[in-house]
């Protein structure tokens, strides 16, 4: 099969190598489409190794077929039109992954609509509804609104009856989010977003921060979260150090969670994917959900595709296209 290979000079180039064979428990997948994340691009810089185990290969997600069944696999078929949730792999023609961390694509969809789905949702709804433990009628604010994680989070925050803030880089990303659902946002190259979003939560403070930016950001999400207030920080992009008021996380009870989806257990994955399942998957069949797509590339131009998601200039997902 071929697959991207990481080049010593760090382009990305796509050439033969061996196919895997699924373990028991596992399935076979023949990709149509992969998608691009934040991770994908700091794996290639050398900074987020693969977790132990996981293929080398770049790609935390897909679409495609099923093309063969480890020993044990009962609940899919061979042939059965699939999404997956991966720790590595998705830029190959075929991977292996537990059979656990699928979920169908849903009717109608193209296999690059359905490739955008897995890591983004997955993130957003772990972080905000089982990490933060939001509930309908809170306020959240989220950073890097129009990203593919922020464009999954808006939906399901609308979807679930949560008021939404956004911060993005320019006012295009703003009007894109407000369409999308958010209630109101702040452009980040325009100053600190702290008074406008204190005023936009009447001086009570917002109930989650979704928050992949870290150090920069610290100070003042600590400032704007509610009593019982949770800040999950799930990215580093602006720094990872910072200093903390310690005294307001006692008097507003605030939890600060750090959350990684790539490096939790397999049973972990599974029992998020079983509630993506049940609480997300319908809202793409009725169209309360959709995916963003920025742009699809052939999978022979990752370069070009990484390149554009680094320019902070997408909205939504870079898709791969492998067939
Ligand atoms: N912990 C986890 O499990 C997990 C899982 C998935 C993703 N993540 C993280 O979530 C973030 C979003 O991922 P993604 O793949 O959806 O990214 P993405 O679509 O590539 O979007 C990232 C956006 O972040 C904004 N940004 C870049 N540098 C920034 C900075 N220094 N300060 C503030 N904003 C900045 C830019 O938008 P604007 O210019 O509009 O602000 C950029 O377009 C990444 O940090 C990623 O590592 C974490």
């Amino acid at each position: 099969m071929k697959a991207i290979q990481i080049q010593p000079d760090k382009s990305l180039l796509w050439q033969d190598t061996a196919a895997p064979t699924p373990a028991p428990g596992e399935v076979a997948i023949r990709v149509h489409a992969t998608a691009i994340n934040r991770a994908d691009l700091m794996q290639r810089a050398g900074l987020y190794p693969p977790p132990p185990g996981a293929s080398p290969i770049l790609g935390l997600e897909c679409a495609g077929e099923i093309s063969a069944l480890g020993s044990g696999v009962t609940t899919w078929k061979i042939g059965d039109r699939v999404c997956a949730l991966l720790a590595g792999g998705g830029y190959a023609e075929t991977l292996v992954c537990p059979a656990d961390h699928l979920l169908p694509v849903p009717t109608g969809f193209s296999w690059a609509e359905a490739a955008a789905l897995p890591e983004v949702f997955a993130t957003a709804w772990l972080n905000i509804f089982m990490e933060a433990g939001v509930e309908s009628g809170q306020k959240v604010l989220l950073h890097a609104g129009a990203s593919g994680v922020g464009t999954a989070a808006i939906q399901l925050c609308k979807q679930q009856g949560n008021p939404v803030f956004v911060t993005v880089g320019d006012p295009a990303k703003l009007e894109f989010c407000r369409q999308l659902g958010a209630s109101a946002g702040h452009v980040r190259t325009q100053g600190d977003f702290e008074a406008a979003v204190k005023e936009w939560s009447g001086g009570e403070g917002v109930h989650a921060i979704l928050d992949p930016v870290g150090g920069n950001y610290l100070e003042q999400n600590v400032r704007l979260l509610a009593t019982d207030g949770s800040l999950v920080i799930i990215g580093l992009m602006g720094g990872r150090s910072a200093p903390l008021d310690i005294g307001r996380l006692l008097i507003k009870r605030i939890r600060v969670i750090g959350s990684t989806l790539r490096s939790r257990s397999n049973a972990d994955k599974a029992l998020l994917i079983a509630q993506l399942r049940e609480k997300v998957w319908p809202g793409f069949e009725n169209g309360t959900l959709k995916p963003i797509i920025h742009k699809l590339y052939p999978i022979q131009q990752a370069d070009a595709a990484f390149a554009e998601v680094a320019s902070n200039a997408t909205i939504g997902k870079v898709v791969l296209s492998v067939t």
